[in-house]
């Protein structure tokens, strides 16, 4: 990752961490380790809490955050404010898609309020939208059209191939793929998979090796405005 940041001449890098531990959820160690290697904020989703004992850490950590639509009874944040490397405060929020995910609250039910906060800090605002539904995600990049800066969809693990900016200056991809082994069923070893799908018996998952790829986006914007110029997808091979 230090290479990619200096390759991409980044300011500020978000990571999607929430298969991080073998493929379900993401432990304090791990997240030190992504966070150690570059990352400035990790975001989650619907595998949050999978590892019990990211709990306590999501209540310390200012940059590992959570959905912000999950019960409000459990630990962490969906909101965080971090600094780019250049010194501009960016805000980053984390929201779970209603559909097929169920989260306690619907996102539509929190987005204002969430961007009316962090417009407070900074005209400069990612949401990572975690989500399935292909058609949920480009209706929140479209809800948030010139309210944001970006909207990346994440969870699916497929790279779309739809980054684009919109009319008000967001940019938006609806899904920003996976950073893993690509020679797999999203991750997972693909006779595992195949073979639980052909026979509908519960198989062990494993994690696949082959194929390494770092996929993600980047996104260009001014920091006094917080419009976005330019959004691509970044797809490297390092296997
Ligand atoms: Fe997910």
């Amino acid at each position: 990752m230090p290479g990619l940041r200096e390759e991409l001449d980044v300011d500020l890098c978000v990571v999607n961490g929430e298969n991080a531990a073998d493929g379900l959820g993401i432990t304090p160690r791990l997240a030190e380790v992504i966070l150690a290697s570059g990352a400035d904020v990790i975001t989650l989703g619907n595998h949050t809490f999978r590892r019990p004992e990211i709990a306590g850490y999501l209540d310390e950590s200012e940059r590992v955050i959570r959905p912000a639509n999950l019960s409000k009874h459990v630990s962490g944040r969906g909101l965080t404010i971090a600094e780019s490397r250049t010194g501009t405060p960016v805000a980053v929020i984390n929201l779970l898609g209603q559909l097929f995910l169920a989260p306690p609250h619907g996102p539509w039910e929190v987005v204002d309020e969430l961007v009316e906060e962090a417009r407070r800090s900074t005209p400069v605002i990612l949401v990572d939208f975690h989500g399935e539904a292909t058609s949920e995600k480009v209706a929140m990049a479209s809800y948030l059209d010139g309210k944001v800066t970006a909207v990346l969809g994440t969870h699916t693990h497929i790279q779309t191939n739809d980054a684009r900016v919109s009319a008000g200056g967001t940019a938006a991809i609806t899904d920003a793929g996976m950073t893993g082994p690509h020679d797999s069923v999203i991750g997972v070893e693909a006779e595992l998979a195949i073979r639980r799908m052909r026979t509908g018996l519960p198989v062990r998952f494993e994690t696949a090796q082959g194929g390494v790829r770092i996929e993600g986006a980047l996104v260009e914007c001014n920091p006094s405005t917080g419009k976005a110029s330019s959004i691509e997808a970044v797809r490297v091979s390092v296997s």
